[in-house]
């Protein structure tokens, strides 16, 4: 029988839309030896997790916890628990999540109301008063940090526009979470996932959720049962509140890492972490600036945390893509959907947002480019 060597990765640098270096100290948390998924030490640290993700996401909703997948995971959560079939759902479509939105509210059965803008662009508060006058939609959904076009959209006015529809406000903050401002209950947003492994530096595998007492006071009243066994938040409550009655055996060795990380983060401080992300975005602008490179999304509401690189006319995007990858072990994101072959994605997020980071990017860049 053939037997493989152990996998050792490539030491890469991860300047990608995700995921991003972690810190070393989660690396070891994820090494420690596994517990029960039921032991009061486990237990322990799972309210320390809640208690951790409240404060990240600035919010004092009890229903705040991880959810066992990816932050696709966290989005499916969201719409499986809020929507029934037949309910409108307004989805803002500004790149590949919105859409990604828009294909999960038609999967649960959803009248989906699109409010579209050019990839690159932010959705305009306006395009929503627009889309819902003289409708009572259930939910309006708004990606925060459009992590395929490197655009920030303003959530605080479109929750606004939600509420005095009646509706409630759904946010994506995958990309946004630790590098740029989120303030669940100072926006008013009634429902939120996250990732783990953009600005929160923890590998992919977990997605934070929470959803404020009106949301979850829907989710507890629906008429038709939740689509999806695994993330029916009536039956994760069981195990995240305060029964611990088990639903699915939890990703101990990741909730070790997510509570490392978290704790990093707060270590830091929000505000500085934002304003880290910030100078490190601001820095890398100013040297692409130097190579004749710009930033092709919305100006004014471009991300720190993930830069939609312009290529030159007549640059090979792949090639160059390749030989940062192969020779400098740089990993950036290539751009997707009618951003394909005109940007380059180059994450800023967590661990990697370092200025030596932005240096040996530029410095390879400069390289490259010169031949
Ligand atoms: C804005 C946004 N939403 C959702 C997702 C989906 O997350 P995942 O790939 O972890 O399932 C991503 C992933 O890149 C994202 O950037």
């Amino acid at each position: 029988m053939q037997t493989s060597q152990a996998f050792t990765p490539p030491n890469r640098l991860l300047l990608g839309p995700g995921p991003s270096d972690a810190a070393p100290s989660v690396l070891t948390a994820l090494s420690n030896p596994l517990l029960g998924h039921l032991d009061p030490a486990f237990i322990g640290m799972m309210e320390e997790i809640k208690s951790m993700l409240r404060q990240v996401f600035q919010t004092e909703n009890e229903m705040t916890f991880p959810v066992s997948g990816t932050g696709s995971a966290g989005m499916e959560f969201c719409f499986v628990n809020l929507i029934e079939p037949g309910d409108d759902v307004v989805v803002c479509i500004n790149g590949v999540f919105g859409m990604r939105m828009a294909d999960l509210a038609t999967r649960c059965g959803a009248n989906v109301i699109k409010v579209e803008a050019p990839w690159g662009e932010i959705i305009r508060p306006e395009q929503v008063k627009e889309a819902v006058a003289g409708k009572s939609p259930k939910l309006i959904a708004l990606v925060h940090a459009e992590t395929s076009t490197g655009a920030l959209t303003p959530a605080e006015e479109i929750s606004k526009i939600a509420h005095d529809a009646g509706a409630l406000m759904l946010l994506d903050t995958v990309t946004s979470l630790g590098g740029c401002e989120v303030d669940i209950d100072g926006w008013g947003i009634d429902a939120v996932y996250s990732g783990t492994q953009k600005c929160l530096s923890c590998p992919p595998g977990l997605a934070p959720v929470s959803l404020s007492p009106k949301a979850l006071k829907i989710a507890n009243n629906r008429e038709t049962k939740v689509q999806s066994w695994y993330l029916d938040v009536n039956l994760l409550s069981g195990y995240w509140g305060t029964e611990r009655v088990y639903h699915h055996t939890a990703p101990i060795s990741m909730n070790y890492a997510l509570h490392e990380s978290l704790r990093l983060v707060l270590e830091e401080g929000l505000q500085t972490r934002w304003a880290r992300h910030k100078a490190n975005h601001e820095k890398l602008v100013a040297g692409l600036k130097k190579l004749g490179l710009g930033i092709a999304s919305q100006e004014g509401h471009q991300l720190w945390q993930l830069n939609a690189v312009t290529v030159p006319e007549e640059t090979d995007e792949a090639q160059v893509r390749k030989r940062l990858l192969e020779e400098y072990q740089i990993e950036v994101g290539a751009g997707l959907g009618p951003m394909k072959g005109k940007i380059w994605r180059v994450g800023l997020m967590g661990e990697s947002s370092k200025t030596e980071n932005v240096d040996r990017y530029l410095d390879a860049m400069t390289q490259i480019l010169a031949h």
